[in-house]
């Protein structure tokens, strides 16, 4: 049995309905299950509800019902050698890239701006540039990084990536380490995060590092909050060091009302939809993995929680 727990709300339904489609002898339940947690071979989640993984004795494995694993190696109740599996699933890496190219579309044609003029009934035009002006640094050369990388660059963006191991990626120019990232930083114009969130990685864009960027980049965040220090950016926009934000998640969610980023000039919010799993897309992995699972071969996708992604 596949149980599904601690999804956003709505998408349970949803993976029923494609599991019941991808492989139909498979028994799913909504959890938790009362009765019969013993028969519970796998569980699909997003953050675990507390308590709920110690109730299934019997998991092969737990996999994400998205990219990020974050919220399931937070659980204190993860044994430690369970396998987690996360999805890596083309219509949720083209959604991912359709959010990217747009964010980084709207600070290279001065979006904020030509709003602030309209919204003032001001006809000021701009120079226009060339994509090959604007060079682009991505944080996270992955599944989501490296194919936002390729489209940006095919649209004629100068593009650079940085990743903890080096990478070679066509037509990106490919930096690695902590050595790497001040000078990805120092030649960034539109700076875009799509790192996992790890003891690595939280908190690395803080006042320091958001220093090393060129006067007037813009930042674009679907990634993870807590990968910023979020007052360091806002003191960043405020000072004028940053031309603006693009927001898709945050330390806190939902954000909560009283929040500063919810009314800035600055920042364009939106509420964690950068991308979605189609669970019509991502079932067949999933009943794959369980295929795999019950028959001792090495699982897709699998995590390195050491790692942290
Ligand atoms: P991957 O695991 O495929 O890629 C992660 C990338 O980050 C790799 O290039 C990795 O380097 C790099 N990385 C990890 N740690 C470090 C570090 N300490 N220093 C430098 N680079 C590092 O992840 P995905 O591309 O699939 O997804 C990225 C994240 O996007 C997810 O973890 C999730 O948090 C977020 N996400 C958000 C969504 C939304 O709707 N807002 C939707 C989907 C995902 P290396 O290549 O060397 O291993
Ligand atoms: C994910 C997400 O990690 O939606 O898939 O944030």
């Amino acid at each position: 049995m596949l149980v599904l727990s601690g999804l956003p709300r709505g998408i349970a339904d949803e993976w029923v309905e494609a599991l019941a489609e991808a492989a139909p002898q498979l028994e799913v339940a909504i959890g938790p299950v009362e009765t019969g947690a013993g028969a519970v071979e796998a569980m699909l989640t997003w953050k675990p509800p507390k308590g709920e993984i110690s109730r299934y004795p019997n998991l092969r494995f737990i996999t994400s019902g998205g990219a990020g694993v974050d919220g399931i190696l937070a659980d204190p109740d993860l044994p430690p050698d369970l396998p987690v599996v996360r999805l890596v699933d083309d219509a949720l890496t083209a959604r991912m890239t359709a959010y990217v190219v747009h964010a980084v579309l709207q600070f290279h044609r001065g979006a904020l701006s030509y709003a602030a003029a309209q919204a003032a009934r001001t006809w000021s035009p701009g120079t226009v540039q060339s994509p090959s002006d604007t060079r682009v640094g991505i944080l996270g050369l992955g599944a989501l990084g490296t194919d936002a990388a390729q489209k940006l660059g095919a649209l004629g963006f100068s593009v650079g990536g940085w990743s903890r191991t080096p990478k070679e990626v066509p037509g990106v120019k490919c930096h690695h380490g902590k050595e790497g990232l001040g000078a990805l930083l120092a030649c960034t114009d539109v700076l875009v995060l799509l790192l996992p969130l790890t003891s690595g990685t939280r908190n690395l864009l803080d006042a320091a590092m958001l220093s090393h960027l060129p006067e007037g980049a813009a930042l674009v965040n679907p990634a993870r909050g807590a990968l910023i220090v979020e007052d360091d950016l806002l003191a960043a926009l405020n000072s004028g060091h940053l031309s603006g934000a693009a927001l898709d998640v945050f330390v806190s969610e939902p954000l909560p009302a009283t929040h500063p980023f919810w009314t800035h000039l600055k920042v364009i919010l939106t509420p964690h939809i950068a991308s979605r799993t189609d669970p019509v897309s991502a079932a067949p992995q999933v009943f794959e993995n369980l295929r795999r699972a019950r028959a001792g071969e090495a699982l897709l996708n699998r995590v390195d929680r050491d790692a942290g992604y």
